[in-house]
């Protein structure tokens, strides 16, 4: 495989709303974001993915861009982006901005311009049809709820929105759209980002080739999916788009594409793909406060171990995923792995340890390194996500009570991990000296950055995570390295190997809180990392070899390497 700079980023995502404010308005910004990144320097990561900070009205929190020329007031000016870029160059770190071209905002100049003639210049940048007074022109589901098409005044144009209303979709058919796409990425780029996470990217291609499905709900509406994601044809923009962008700049793309059918993987990221790397989501929709997997979170834990090692060895040889546990899209991963009373230091800090040495590009959230959660909210109206409200309607409308509506949206709702970052414990949390945007969880007067700066704290456990994966004499091992899965029978513990000439790596974690024994012996040469460490004795292999593992407990391990691996090519 060919050797990329991009190969040995660690990521961390920004939230830029929730992040720090600086100018006392009770909003994260740009300014705000320089201040911290020290800190984040001190964390070790080497990239930051910023969340749109493009002008918006904010119906979507900023995924809904009204002008991608400039930087929303809100979080400040293209001189902060370009100083915000300079500083974290010098300490090491490259920016990532987030490029959404599914959809513009409906306060877009080209929107505005289409509502007045959807037939003309404008209206061809979008999505739009005929249907009728009440009949829009199919029943697609937008999927943010509701349908996704919105009628233009009186006429009889309806346009496509598969998220919010204020969403409206982008013809990519359009070649003249294109073009002005291109080069507003272009222009980013000159601006010396490190490239983008691209948004929502797999639904730029529509297929029309039907008007109605079948219901699949009581809204009368289909979840029309496969109609708009990954649709064939998409290939020739993608290729198009790398090629007139990313390309030329030798950039990193991370693109959120999902449900990639393993025969195409390398055709999207295999060393000419379209993109560096997509997000692994094969979890995304694992919650032990909900659904399938309600109160059954050790089995949970032992499912997604088998569909992540099952995903490295679809992707082994061809490239890399982007290895992640939280975003701004899903509950904080504590409430999302474990229930409230299993949480505490070994349970947290093992979580980490269970994907960042995974082959792929590592990244964190804001606030996981401390362990933030969500906080439940009493009533509906404390949300601010439009998507949330809309999940809210919906189930009331399969027949749930308020209750029972409500604690779904506690137990599932995004926003939970959009409260402002935890900073110290003065008011607001350090986040701003004003009431913020969106409240602060309660639990900050003790969870928070300044008291997790010491020894035996969370945060200085996950700096050990990131200073390994990023440590000279291992990191091309975690790179490059072979992916062996170990220990599989066990519905306790998360065992695999990375191996490379010379050198044999393994993590083994008791993602359980009964101890455990490994069925087999380890060899252990060197333990890299323990989480029991800074606080007991750790267990160790036993006179047969074999490990005894305390609950919770995560191991980094160099093993003696074997006859057949001095060969190993
Ligand atoms: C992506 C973003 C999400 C946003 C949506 C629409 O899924 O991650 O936050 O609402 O796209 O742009
Ligand atoms: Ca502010």
């Amino acid at each position: 495989m060919r050797e990329k700079w991009w190969h040995r980023l660690v990521g961390y995502q920004i939230y830029p709303k929730s992040f720090q404010d600086s100018n006392s308005d009770g909003i994260g910004d740009i300014p705000g974001i320089i201040r911290r990144l020290d800190l984040l320097q001190e964390l070790g990561v080497n990239m930051l993915w910023l969340c749109p900070v493009y002008k918006s009205p904010m119906m979507d929190h900023g995924y809904d861009i009204s002008d991608y020329t400039k930087i929303d007031p809100m979080f400040g000016s293209r001189e902060d982006l370009k100083r915000l870029i300079r500083e974290a160059n010098e300490r090491g770190m490259t920016v990532l901005m987030d490029l959404v071209i599914n959809h513009t905002s409906d306060q877009h100049p080209w929107f505005q311009e289409a509502r007045k003639d959807p037939e003309g210049k404008y209206g061809k940048y979008y999505v739009i049809r005929k249907g009728s007074k009440d009949t829009p022109p199919n029943n697609w589901r937008s999927l943010f709820g509701g349908s996704a098409w919105e009628r233009m005044g009186e006429s009889d144009y309806y346009y496509l929105h598969l998220f919010t209303v204020g969403q409206p979709d982008l013809n990519w058919e359009n070649e003249e759209l294109r073009e002005e796409l291109y080069r507003m990425v272009n222009d980013w780029l000159e601006l010396g980002i490190g490239g983008f996470r691209i948004d929502a990217i797999s639904h730029i291609k529509k297929d029309f080739s039907y008007r109605n499905l079948p219901a699949d709900g009581p809204d009368g509406l289909h979840a029309g999916m496969r109609w708009f994601r990954n649709v064939e044809g998409i290939e020739t923009f993608l290729n198009e788009l790398k090629q007139r962008t990313f390309q030329k700049y030798d950039c990193f793309t991370l693109a959120e594409v999902d449900d990639i059918p393993e025969d195409r993987l390398n055709a999207y990221i295999g060393e000419d793909g379209y993109y560096c790397s997509v997000f692994d989501f094969c979890h995304c929709f694992h919650n032990q406060q909900d659904g399938v997997w309600k109160g059954r979170w050790k089995e949970m834990l032992a499912d997604i171990r088998d569909r992540v090692f099952a995903r490295q060895a679809e992707m082994e040889g061809k490239g890399f995923f982007c290895n992640y546990q939280e975003n701004h899209d899903m509950i904080r991963v504590p409430d999302r792995f474990l229930p409230k009373e299993k949480q505490n230091f070994y349970s947290l800090s093992m979580l980490p340890v269970l994907y960042f040495y995974l082959a792929g590009i590592p990244m964190l959230y804001q606030g996981q390194e401390i362990g933030m959660t969500g906080y439940p909210r009493e009533r509906i109206e404390e949300y601010a996500d439009l998507a949330t409200y809309n999940n809210y309607q919906g189930y009331l409308l399969d027949g749930m009570s308020e209750k029972e509506a409500l604690d779904k949206i506690n137990a599932t709702s995004r926003e939970n991990a959009r409260t402002p970052m935890q900073w110290s414990s003065e008011a607001f949390g350090g986040f701003s000296d004003v009431e913020p945007w969106f409240p602060i969880h309660p639990d900050y007067e003790v969870c928070n950055v300044e008291a997790q700066r010491m020894p035996g704290s969370l945060r200085e456990f996950f700096r050990k995570v990131v200073a390994l994966r990023r440590n000279g004499t291992y990191e091309d091992t975690w790179i490059y390295g072979s992916f062996c899965p170990r220990e599989q029978e066990s519905r306790q513990l998360w065992g695999f190997e990375r191996r490379r000439e010379g050198q044999r790596l393994a993590v083994l974690v008791n993602f359980s809180d009964e101890p455990a024994v490994t069925a087999k012996p380890w060899n252990i040469r060197k333990v890299l990392l323990d989480n029991y460490e800074a606080r007991e004795t750790a267990a160790r292999g036993e006179g047969c070899g074999v490990v005894v593992l305390q609950p919770w407990q995560a191991l980094v391990l160099e093993l003696e390497l074997d006859h057949e691996l001095h060969s190993f090519k």
